[in-house]
């Protein structure tokens, strides 16, 4: 079996789904149930088996241990982190207790538990660590794509904290020998995505008649990828990743901002029409440090594993807002007290 960190969340939620759909292999689900995790993600796992969920923080050693001691999986997949810019420069602490702190706690559980492994299973063991293309900074506009020996620049503290645990991920093979493999993924998007982020806060405010805030010229840009690409490129390097390495995971689909949210409008009209979503576009301040540009270079992933998204930008976004038009209990249930007063507090401030 293996073990996944934070597979309640956005995209470790798309990740199990698709792994149940591909394997028979079990699979326990360690979350803490932030507020970006959601159960009701996974409610078609309802009496399987072969899912089991805990609600635990990574940082929590005790926890840890025992699962590794009860469950000895072959591999780890920790996508557990916080991983909103917007809230991590609003409030860095939990950025750098999770996604440091956590990170580091769960590496030593895993090397003291993985160092007593007879040989053949320390071998075949592997830590797969999910990080982000902000650990590398910003590009200019003809500066070339990001690549695996880009030199890392993190921006926010967000970015700043996933660079941070990679380092340590990377410190653990070096020292230690633990066989441990990295992703760098750009900008995910598809279903299940919690309404914070970019694509589906704006395909919620459209179907409510909301303004569509915009941080300010519209032409910062984002390289995007479905979600499920994604999970096929984690799947991907756990299989035949080479240990200690990095391998970035992108779709070459940069766009702008702007034009993000135009194709949403007239996806959302095409379903709703009257509703004339670009009346509701508004520039809004910028975000402070904006990243102008993320690009990757994913020759590296395509060439050693062979691996190749299989949406495009078009199919992938048809995709996605049919999901969120058609799950209104999952959207209701993500919009809390808590969502309502993020909103507040962040687009009153950037009004
Ligand atoms: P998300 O915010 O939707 O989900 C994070 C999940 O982690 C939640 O279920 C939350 O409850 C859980 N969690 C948080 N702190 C925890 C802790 N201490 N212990 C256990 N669980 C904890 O995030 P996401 O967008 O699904 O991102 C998953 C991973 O992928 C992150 O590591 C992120 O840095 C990385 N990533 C995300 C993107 C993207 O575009 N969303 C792109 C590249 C990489
Ligand atoms: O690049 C990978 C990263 O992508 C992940 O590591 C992060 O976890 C994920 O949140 C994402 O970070 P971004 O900051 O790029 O994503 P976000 O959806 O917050 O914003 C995308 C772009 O849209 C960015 O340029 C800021 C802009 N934006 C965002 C919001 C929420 C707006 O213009 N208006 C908004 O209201």
């Amino acid at each position: 079996m293996i073990l996944v960190t934070g597979g309640a969340g956005f995209i470790g939620s798309n990740f199990i789904l698709d792994w149940f759909a591909q394997h028979g292999e079990p699979l326990v689900n360690l979350d803490k149930l932030t507020y970006a995790g959601n159960v009701r993600s996974l409610a078609s796992l309802a009496g399987d088996e072969r899912h089991l969920f805990v609600r635990g923080d990574i940082g929590d050693a005790g926890a840890v241990r025992a699962l590794l001691t009860e469950h000895r999986p072959r591999a780890i997949v920790n996508f557990a982190a916080e991983t909103h810019v917007d809230r991590s420069i609003h409030g860095p602490a939990a950025f750098i207790e999770t996604n440091v702190v956590g990170t580091f706690s769960l590496l030593e559980c895993v090397r003291d538990w993985w160092s007593e492994l007879p040989p053949g299973e320390r071998q075949a063991f592997r830590f797969l660590h999910v990080s982000t293309d902000e650990v590398y900074g910003s590009l200019g506009p003809d500066d070339p794509a990001f690549s695996e020996t880009t030199p890392f620049a993190p921006n926010s503290p967000y970015a700043a904290s996933k660079a941070s645990s990679d380092h340590v991920v990377r410190a653990y093979h070096h020292t230690y020998g633990l066989p441990t493999l990295t992703t760098n993924c750009s900008n995910n998007y598809g279903p299940r995505q919690f309404p914070e982020k970019l694509i589906p806060l704006m395909i919620v405010n459209a179907l409510g008649g909301k303004p569509l805030p915009v941080y300010g010229d519209g032409r910062n840009v984002r390289d995007w990828l479905y979600v499920g690409d994604h999970c096929s490129a984690i799947r991907a390097v756990l299989e035949r990743g080479r240990p200690g390495e990095t391998y970035n995971v992108g779709g070459s689909a940069e766009m702008a901002n702007i034009d993000v949210v135009h194709t949403l409008c007239d996806l959302v009209n095409a379903a709703r029409p009257g509703l004339a979503c670009e009346r509701l576009i508004t520039y809004v301040t910028d975000r402070p440090g904006h990243d102008r540009r993320y690009a990757i270079d994913a020759s590296r992933i395509r060439r050693e594993i062979g691996w190749t998204p299989s949406e495009t930008f078009e199919s992938g976004m048809r995709r996605t807002v049919d999901w969120y038009m058609t799950n209104g209990e999952w959207l209701r249930s993500v919009e809390t007290a808590e969502y309502r007063r993020w909103v507040d507090l962040h687009y009153d401030a950037s009004r």
